[in-house]
């Protein structure tokens, strides 16, 4: 059973460049520890040129997507087993924006997360209520939902999860601690109740407008492991800020 890790991740999204990839992997290596991981997860054309900077580094490479498959007629996919081949540690497996803008369902990304397990890549599966969900007080049932599918993967202990509040995302403004909190502590509880060991062993990372003034107060709290950084980890300033407070 794997433990929890510390861990902020910086998801670019689609934005970027070769020379913000040159930029940032020197520099986010110059500060990297291994005892908390620096992920980064640039846009698929760089993730070789990131791979390649990051090799010999405590940097690890991550990407935004993978497919269900591991090979076969599926133009413009790629698969974990090919994210493994470059180096890669980690994919980001149904974003709130790949569910709303291409239609990812729970059981597509349960699908996507099995390929990961199955490739050694390790999927950071998101899940997470919207506004109107978490304002008739729906989280806890989107959330088991959002798990249930999780929960029949027979390797489910080596997931990371990522609660993002799409709420919270793109907003310059963090949930609140206390609601984070309770997220995250539903979230484990979800594991725990089918294997209490392993529940309490899994990485549980918060994203929503994560910054370099938010992060230590989210960092603190009990069952926050790291982040998933957005908009703030296209700055090596900010990103390095958020990592030390990690
Ligand atoms: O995956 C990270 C994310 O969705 C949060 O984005 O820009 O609010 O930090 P941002």
């Amino acid at each position: 059973v794997p433990t929890r890790v510390r861990m902020v991740v910086g998801n670019w999204k689609m934005h970027g460049s070769l020379a913000l990839c040159r930029e940032m992997v020197p520099a986010m290596a110059s500060i990297a520890q291994p005892d908390t991981a620096l992920v980064l997860c640039p846009p698929a054309p760089y993730l070789g040129e990131v791979a390649r900077l990051a090799a010999n580094t405590d940097v690890q490479c991550c990407a935004q997507n993978v497919a269900d498959a591991h090979s076969g007629a599926l133009t413009g996919e790629w698969s974990a087993g090919m994210l493994a081949d470059l180096g890669c540690r980690y994919a980001i497996v149904g974003h709130s924006e790949r569910r709303r803008h291409y239609h990812e369902t729970d059981h597509m990304i349960a699908a996507k997360a099995q390929a990961c397990l199955e490739a050694g890549i390790t999927p950071i599966v998101c899940v997470g209520e919207s506004w109107v969900q978490h304002q008739t007080g729906q989280t806890e049932v989107v959330l088991q939902h959002q798990l249930g599918t999780l929960l029949a993967l027979p390797d489910w202990r080596r997931l990371i999860i990522a609660y993002e509040p799409v709420w919270a995302i793109g907003t310059g403004v963090a949930a609140q601690p206390d609601t984070v909190e309770a997220a995250h502590r539903y979230i484990r509880g979800r594991f725990a109740t089918r294997d209490p060991i392993a529940g309490n062993s899994m990485t549980v990372l918060y994203g929503g407008s994560v910054n370099a003034e938010n992060a230590m107060q989210l960092f603190a709290l009990p069952d926050v492991d790291g982040a998933l950084v957005g908009s703030a980890s296209l700055q090596s300033d900010a990103l390095m800020q958020i990592y030390t407070a990690a």
